[in-house]
């Protein structure tokens, strides 16, 4: 008998790489989309077709149709990733993301308590747990969780709710608390994937410079196929339990903004400090990168650098993708995405 999945948020990232991997896992995999007046199903249209995918409507923030999917899909494992996941956007709607990412994670744990309080659960927890003070760094299981913006308060709910529904009802609970993972599906309004596409906006002739906020950020960056891996493993170990997943080593969004240009052959160079700090090609003397405070965020996680041992040496997993690989991967697919489309693709990195 094939094992079933429910995944909420499967149009996102991380929903379609592990849609993927369970899919290969001989896995029955479902799952929850939400109504939209547009196509969100971009990043699993290459699998919706297969006969073990099935996808069902819901929502986060609607209970009964939580119980009720719970009920019909009889899930083996439930993978809750549906979140309001942009920590910048969480300072604009930090209600709604109270309600999606923090309130929704105690409906699914409900629903699966009354319903079928033998299915395993896992929650998307988030390194923002931490908020990035520099002293605790590397950041591990053990360290105190300080989260600086309404996103990372209502993942820290999440968090919580996750343990105590493992205490209180003995149900196969489990947080994977991940460092940012990226990859070529991730979100246009994330920093990486913003500087990637407009670098090959930039290449195609379509945009003149990258607007970015704090250069000076530091983060933990792996590839989001690999950690999806460690999603999965987290719920087949023998007991529930909560893991750190991350690379174990830090960059500044500068560094990303240079080994991104890299690919493409420019050098960068940075003068001037502050909302004045700009980045020219060392060869043309172009403008290719400025500051706009526009993208500072009222509060910032200025550090986070994940310990990745306790699931390297439980659960055997450990990141395969290097950084420099992973630039190079994003690069490379968004550069073969402008070429391919005229006019070229529309996104909103101006949001980001
Ligand atoms: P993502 O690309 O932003 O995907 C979020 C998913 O949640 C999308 O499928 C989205 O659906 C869905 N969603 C949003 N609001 C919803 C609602 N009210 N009801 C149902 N579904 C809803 O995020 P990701 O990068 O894949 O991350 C997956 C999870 O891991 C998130 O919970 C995120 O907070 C967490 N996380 C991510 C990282 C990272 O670096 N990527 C690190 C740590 C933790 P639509 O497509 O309809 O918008
Ligand atoms: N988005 C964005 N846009 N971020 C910028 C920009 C910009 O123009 N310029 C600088 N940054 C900085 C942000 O201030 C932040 O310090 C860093 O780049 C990374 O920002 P994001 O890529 O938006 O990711 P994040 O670290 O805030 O959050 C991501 O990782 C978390 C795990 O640590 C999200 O995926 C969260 O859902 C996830 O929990």
């Amino acid at each position: 008998m094939s094992k079933i999945a429910f995944i909420t948020g499967v149009t996102g990232q991380d929903g379609s790489y592990l849609s993927e991997l369970l899919l290969s896992k001989d896995y029955e995999v479902h799952g929850m989309i939400r109504r939209q007046s547009t196509n969100c199903t971009q990043r699993i249209e290459h699998i919706i077709d297969n006969k073990n995918f099935v996808l069902h409507y819901g929502d986060m923030s609607d209970s009964h149709n939580l119980t009720e999917l719970i009920g019909k899909i009889k899930p083996d494992e439930v993978y809750n990733l549906a979140a309001q996941s942009h920590v910048g956007t969480s300072f604009e709607v930090p209600e709604y993301t109270a309600e999606v990412t923090g309130v929704g994670t105690i409906k699914l744990l409900e629903a699966i308590r009354q319903v079928k309080p033998d299915t395993k659960f896992y929650q998307a927890s988030t390194s923002e747990l931490f908020g990035g003070i520099p002293e605790t760094a590397p950041q591990s299981e053990k360290t105190p969780f300080y989260p600086k913006s309404p996103y990372g308060a209502a993942k820290l709910y999440s968090y919580w709710v996750t343990v105590n529904y493992r205490e209180a009802y003995n149900i196969f609970a489990c947080n994977g608390i991940l460092f940012n993972h990226e990859s070529p599906r991730r979100g246009t309004d994330f920093v990486t994937r913003k500087i990637t596409t407009s670098i090959a906006k930039i290449m195609n002739g379509t945009l003149d410079k990258i607007s970015l906020g704090n250069l000076n950020a530091k983060r933990d960056w792996g590839f989001a196929g690999d950690y999806v891996e460690g999603m999965w493993l987290i719920l087949q170990n023998d007991k529930p339990d909560d893991f750190v997943l991350a690379t174990g080593e830090t960059h500044t969004v500068r560094e990303f903004v240079e080994a991104a240009f890299d690919e493409v052959g420019i050098k960068i160079e940075w003068r001037g400090t502050g909302i004045e700090e700009k980045g020219y090609c060392v060869k043309t003397g172009k403008l290719l990168v400025e500051v706009n405070p526009k993208f500072f965020r009222p509060a910032e996680v200025d550090l986070l650098l994940g310990n990745p041992s306790k699931a390297e040496n439980i659960l055997g997993w450990k990141r395969k993708t290097t950084f420099k690989d992973l630039v190079k991967m994003m690069v490379a697919e968004d550069l073969s995405n402008v070429k391919q489309s005229y006019p070229p693709p529309r996104n909103f990195p101006e949001l980001g």
